[in-house]
């Protein structure tokens, strides 16, 4: 077949931080070597893109990183996939080659992890222009686009058989809440857990923890409506610390009688680490962190809570090898064994991107599903 050549498509762009997406014609290069070029089916908006839209500096850039999509084309040397193959974007990607990679225990790939200079990693350019400028990618996916490209090892194949406005859910927040549970801390049938944020992220380590039998289930979070949705997903105790009278610590301190076995910090605020170590147990409790902080980034916490033996964790995309471990997520989808449609609140077309943007910023969402 003849090689590909650029083509000129839709993206949704921001020009700058916290300015409204503006839908733009952009040329998207073709796929470089051991890279693909894909047809975004769906994407959904992550807390971490709106995080980085209102916060960080590089501009004009297209964000999206959680997305579904068909292979349009294959650069040189890529033999794993072909064009219409079904595929999940990977923020995070695997070379397989790499220590990280094939030390067995790990997910953080020295040679395709997480980029965060809006560049592609294997040249440091840009595959999105509009009049020869370049415009920068996020995480190297770049979804809020009818095209992008990613390489190879920023993608993983699924069945043609599931249904993409669906699963996209798994390329980020959903499966990093089930990791979170299930790989990092490997929560144990009848134990007790405390999951602070309950946007996607936590709602899917509740999701976990319920699955693997945890016997009580606390959620914090200082939006009320959360409490009711929340049971769904298998919170068995609400806490809205705004309601409180006394210290959210000193709360799950009662509930779990002295601490519970595991935390999660799924709300990006470095502040709740401190409260997530002083609410899990002594001996051996365990927090683990999967939230992204905007600002402030430093940790303080008293030594104390570690000299009586609690374990900080931290964790990227819940521990998943996510080339070699998500089609395993994607067949228990498909048996029934996970939830996944449940996170979806609304579906919105391209063109309403913003709305999307608008209910994360009200709570009003878990997660949009946006539909190219
Ligand atoms: N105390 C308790 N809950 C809070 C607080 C707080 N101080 N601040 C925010 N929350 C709650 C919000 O009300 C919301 O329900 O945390 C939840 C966060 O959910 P989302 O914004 O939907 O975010 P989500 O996509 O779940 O991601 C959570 O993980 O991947 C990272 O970057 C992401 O840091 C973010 C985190
Ligand atoms: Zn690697």
């Amino acid at each position: 077949s003849s090689s590909p050549a650029v083509l000129t498509c839709k993206a949704a762009v921001a020009w700058g931080p916290g300015e409204p997406l503006v839908i733009e014609e952009v040329q998207v290069s073709p796929p470089q070597p051991m890279e693909i070029r894909i047809k975004v089916v769906c994407t959904s908006l992550c807390r971490s893109d709106f995080s980085a839209w209102e916060t960080q500096a590089i501009f004009p850039r297209i964000f999206g990183h959680e997305a579904s999509g068909i292979v349009e084309s294959v650069g040189p040397g890529v033999t794993e996939f072909s064009e219409g193959d079904h595929v999940l974007t990977l923020f995070t990607g695997e070379c397989k080659t790499c220590r990280q990679c094939t030390s067995g225990k790990s997910n953080m790939c020295q040679v395709l992890g997480l980029e965060r200079r809006g560049v592609m990693h294997s040249d440091q350019k840009t595959r999105f222009s509009i009049k020869d400028k370049p415009v920068y990618h996020y995480c190297a996916v770049s979804s809020f686009s009818e095209y992008a490209v990613v390489h190879s090892g920023c993608a993983v194949k699924v069945s043609l058989a599931v249904p993409l406005e669906k699963i996209c859910l798994l390329s980020c927040g959903v499966a990093a809440g089930l990791g979170a549970a299930w790989n990092v801390a490997d929560i144990s049938e009848g134990s007790t857990v405390v999951i602070y944020g309950l946007g996607t992220v936590g709602l899917s380590v509740a999701q976990g923890a319920k699955v693997r039998g945890a016997s009580q289930i606390i959620g914090v979070d200082i939006n009320p409506e959360k409490g009711e949705i929340a049971k769904t997903f298998g919170i068995t105790h609400f806490v809205n610390p705004k309601e409180c009278n006394e210290s959210i610590q000193q709360v799950v301190n009662r509930i779990t009688d002295g601490g519970a076995d595991y935390a999660f910090e799924c709300i990006g605020d470095t502040g709740m680490i401190t409260t997530a170590l002083q609410s899990c147990c002594q001996g051996w409790g365990l927090t683990v962190t999967l939230g992204v902080p905007k600002v402030n980034p430093e940790l303080t916490a008293h030594y104390g809570v570690f000299l009586s033996g609690r374990t900080l964790k931290g964790s990227l995309f819940g521990g998943w090898r996510p080339k070699s471990d998500l089609p395993s997520l994607v067949d228990m989808y498909t048996k029934k064994e996970i939830q996944i449609d449940e996170y979806i609140t609304h579906n919105i077309s391209f063109e309403d991107i913003n709305q999307a943007f608008s209910l994360m910023k009200e709570g009003k969402c878990l997660r949009c599903v946006i539909h190219l």
